[in-house]
């Protein structure tokens, strides 16, 4: 069976296709809105959509040109559904739908949380291997920073997540404060990477909340940051130092809820997912855990694939309804199973 999988949940146009009798993924289109958000030093949700409308049916045509067939020989659609940029998802979901209905297949609406949650079973369809269940798994993007407690492929429970800002939300705004340019997230890690030393990360003690259990909350550090950056005139060497303590201090917030979690609740298998995975320095402070390729911890429609397929292979992949509609939230039920 070959599925064609859409995400169109913020500021990427991406199309993939696998098939499920090889195993294989025949393509993987992703094509960013970054030229057309630079400008604007973010995204802007209403360009994102008109972006989705010219892209995303070129990005269709790519992925089945390199996928070798046609439109029609698509058996079952799927769409990342939520959550997102409620403009950008309806183009995607409405693609989607009209393609699926006017071929008389079934389309199935994901949830594009989950489907980061389950990137790492996109390396079996590149002859890879996942790591074995259970996991503590973490996604962390530009929107979310959500933990998880993943028993198999289909039974996980959701631990936590953020209070107010997600992780790459912090790292994007921080970046914009110093003046990193777009996008911030990259840019800082290379930034620190290649310039900074232990003392520069050192060089001002940003706070990590403290919050309950398994919750997360940057706006307190994002505000710290903006308020020492305003203090002195910001040469290179106090932006590359507030960088680089900023980054810790993410990090830092990050990799202790998810050894809390490992170790709580004794499995000692993490994971970590999302834009804010591809990141260097929590490859290196975090280096116990799976960190999938960088590309595949970005926003992708394989992912998306993948998960359809993974769902086909149990026997639990449903069609939705022509009714169902995108939503802007994750609705993440507290266990899902
Ligand atoms: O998963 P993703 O591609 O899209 C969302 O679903 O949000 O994540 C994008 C986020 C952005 O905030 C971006 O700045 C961040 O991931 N990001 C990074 C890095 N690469 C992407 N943050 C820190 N270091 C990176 N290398
Ligand atoms: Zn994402």
């Amino acid at each position: 069976m070959k599925i064609l999988a859409v995400d169109t949940s913020c500021d990427e146009s991406c199309v993939a296709i696998v098939d499920t009798e090889s195993w294989s993924l025949l393509a993987d289109v992703v094509h960013s809105h970054i030229d057309a958000m630079k400008r604007f030093g973010g995204v802007v949700p209403e360009v994102a959509s008109r972006e989705h409308l010219k892209a995303l049916p070129l990005a269709v045509e790519q992925a089945l040109e390199t996928a070798n067939c046609a439109l029609s020989d698509i058996d079952w659609f799927a769409v990342s559904d939520r959550p997102g940029l409620i403009g950008a998802l309806l183009v995607g979901v409405s693609y989607v739908k009209a393609a699926a209905y006017a071929l008389g297949k079934p389309y199935t609406g994901l949830n594009h949380i989950e489907a980061h949650l389950y990137s790492p079973m996109l390396a079996t369809f590149e002859g890879g291997e996942t790591p074995p269940f259970p996991w503590i798994a973490l996604v962390v993007s530009g929107g979310h920073t959500e933990l998880f407690h993943v028993k198999s492929e289909s039974e996980y429970e959701w631990l936590g997540g953020t209070l107010d800002d997600a992780a790459g939300e912090a790292y994007d705004k921080i970046g914009k404060v110093l003046g990193l340019g777009y996008p911030a997230g990259p840019k800082l890690d290379r930034l620190v990477r290649e310039m900074a030393t232990d003392e520069d990360r050192r060089r001002f003690a940003f706070p990590v909340a403290r919050t309950g259990a398994y919750d997360f909350s940057f706006s307190g550090l994002k505000t710290a940051v903006a308020l020492e950056t305003a203090k002195e005139e910001l040469t290179d060497s106090r932006r590359l130092r507030i960088a680089a303590s900023a980054q810790e201090a993410i990090l830092e917030a990050l990799c202790v809820k998810v050894r809390e979690a490992s170790s709580k609740l004794g499995v000692p298998q993490i994971v970590v997912t999302g834009g804010v995975a591809c990141n260097s320095r929590f490859r290196v402070l975090l280096s116990e855990a799976y960190f999938p390729m960088p590309r595949h911890c970005t926003d992708n429609a394989a992912m998306v694939a993948a998960l359809a397929a993974v769902h086909l292979r149990a026997g639990k992949l449903v069609p939705s309804p022509w009714t169902q509609t995108p939503s802007p939230r994750a609705e993440l039920a507290p266990t899902v199973s």
